[in-house]
Formats: C-alpha cells, structure tokens, sequence
C-alpha cells in the first residue's frame, strides 16, 4: 500500500479509536474524580494506540457491519492498565510515560495500582455492553481477551520478566516472556478484529499467529530502542532494561541477532495475513512499520 493511502487509513482509525475511548469510558468527573482522573490521564493521546487501530483494520478486513470500536477500547484499556502497574515503582520503576510523568508520578501509587485495577474489568464491561446484541460474538472476544491478559499470558510474561536477568536465563523463559508480557494483547488485536469482522475459524487463526509473530518482533523492536533511541522520541525512560537488569533477546544474543529475529518473524506475520481471505493490504503496512519504527 502507498504511503499516502497508508496515512489517509490510519489517520482515521486514530480517529475513531480516540472518539470511542472518550465516549466508552467514564469521565474524569465521575466518582470518585481522582480515581477517574488518574484512568483518563493514562489513557489519553500519548500512546501509539497500536492494538485499537490493528482490531478496527482487522475487522475492516472482513467488512463487517458490527463495530470494532467496543473491542478496540476494551484492548486499550488492558494494555493501559498493564503500563500503568509496569510502571510502578514495585515492577519496572519508571517514572515516563507517553511523554509525561507515570501514572504513580502525577497522582500517587495507590491510585496509580487502583487505576490499573478499574482498567481491567472496564475492558470486559465494554465489551458486553457493546455486543450485547450479539452474546455469541460477545462472549468469544471476552474469552480472547481474558486469555491474552490473563495469568498464563500477559499477567505470567510480566511474572516472569520481573526475575531480570538473575533468573533461569534459558531461551525458554525468554520466548514465554516475550510471548505473554507483548505478543499476546498484540495477537488478541488482530484475531478480536477478525471475529468482529465475522472471519472463518482458520482466518482468525491465521489473524491470531500473524499477530504473535508481529507481536514478538515489536518487544524485539521495544528492546533494541531502549538501548538506542532517547526518551524524548520514545516518550519514556532508555537503558531502562540494561539498569533493571532485564532478561532481553540482546542481552542473551546481540544485536545484530535481535535484527535478524525481527525480519524473519516479520515475514511470518505477513505470510500469515496473506494466506487469509480478507483485505490485509493495511495491515501489511502496518506490520513492515511495526518492524522498523523509531518509536
Ligand atoms: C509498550 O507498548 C509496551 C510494550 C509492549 C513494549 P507500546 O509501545 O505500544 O506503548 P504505547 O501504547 O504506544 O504507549
Ligand atoms: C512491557 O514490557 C510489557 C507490558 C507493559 C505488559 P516493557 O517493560 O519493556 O515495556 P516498556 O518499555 O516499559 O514500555
Ligand atoms: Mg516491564
Ligand atoms: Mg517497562
Ligand atoms: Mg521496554
């Protein structure tokens, strides 16, 4: 896909995906206000909105009627709430998020942890609001989505990361962590959108291993750039990991094999999405841009 094309697409989505996290969770005024304030300070522009805008795509794929708006908030607001409690000074201890202080930083720690808790099943009351009328779809993306957050996922990747690198050092624990602390909400986003979409059983399987694969190149893509990037493009602290002592794919294999894992997976995800049925021209942009972004 062109780039203009690209941008005209994406512009939207971003569009769409700010309109519904404003109309789908409560305001800042709601009580209590500080509560709010703190959900709605993590949740607003900042963030890349990555995993709403690869649901609507994805669903879009199929060209569906049913909106991915629901599925889109409810995945932002997961992955919200995981930066909010990764930041904490209990976990990663930082104090830059999306380019502005951490959720503990501008409110306190103990808003901070209750804004990440209200996050989480707000995600799931938006999604059975918003389908509602369909409780099959319904409960088919709640149950995509409890997994990939849940305790053998993303909740055991970040289990298993805080061990850093005093830890087992077997590859093992480092593709479980890569796999449930990043790969599985990013793979959640592209199979949530295929079901929205009303894709077959093997699409959103494909949607779903697509997303995997893209999901671990982007952690890959995440390390490499807190080693070279600064964080007033990132929007948050570098050389965090090497001062957390964090268990990374460079700390075990190097740069360059970092680079090399990052393209082979990223043909993986696009071999995937193009052996499917629907239109993936977008999120095959998407992906390429995920492998090789500065932020
Ligand atoms: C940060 O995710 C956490 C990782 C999984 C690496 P993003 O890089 O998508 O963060 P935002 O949403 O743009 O802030
Ligand atoms: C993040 O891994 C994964 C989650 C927040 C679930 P990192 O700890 O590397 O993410 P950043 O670098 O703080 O965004
Ligand atoms: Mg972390
Ligand atoms: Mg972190
Ligand atoms: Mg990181």
């Amino acid at each position: 896909m062109d780039s203009a094309r690209f941008q005209a697409l994406n512009v939207g989505y971003l569009e769409r995906v700010e309109t519904a996290l404003r109309t789908l969770t409560p305001a800042a005024t709601t009580r209590p206000a500080r509560l709010h304030e703190a959900m709605r300070y993590s949740l607003e522009a900042g963030g890349k909105r990555l995993r709403p805008v690869i649901c609507l795509a994805a669903a879009a794929a199929f060209k569906s009627n049913t909106s991915a708006e629901p599925a889109a908030v409810a995945l932002e607001c997961i992955h919200t709430y995981s930066l909010i409690h990764d930041d904490l000074p209990c976990m990663d201890n930082s104090d830059l998020r999306r380019g502005r202080p951490s959720c503990h930083k501008a409110f306190d720690e103990a808003t901070a942890l209750l804004a990440g808790d209200a996050l989480l099943p707000l995600a799931f009351q938006v999604l059975t609001q918003g389908y509602a009328t369909q409780p099959a779809l319904a409960t088919s993306l709640i149950d995509e989505l409890a997994h990939a957050a849940g305790s053998t996922l993303l909740v055991g990747g970040q289990t298993e990361d805080m061990g850093g690198l005093t830890a087992d050092r077997h590859p093992d624990r480092l593709e479980f962590i890569l796999l449930g602390k990043t790969a599985a909400m990013l793979s959640a986003s592209f199979s949530m959108g295929a079901m929205v979409g009303g894709a077959s059983k093997a699409d959103i399987a494909a949607f779903r291993q697509a997303g995997q694969a893209a999901g671990i190149a982007f952690q890959l893509v995440d390390d490499l750039l807190d080693l070279s990037a600064d964080a007033a493009t990132l929007g948050k602290p570098v050389g965090a990991d090497a001062q957390n002592q964090k268990f990374t794919y460079t700390s075990l294999h190097g740069v360059p094999a970092t680079k090399a894992r990052i393209q082979t997976l990223t043909t993986e995800a696009l071999a995937h999405l193009a052996g499917t049925s629907g239109e993936v021209d977008f999120l095959t942009t998407l992906v390429l841009q995920m492998a090789d972004r500065s932020k």
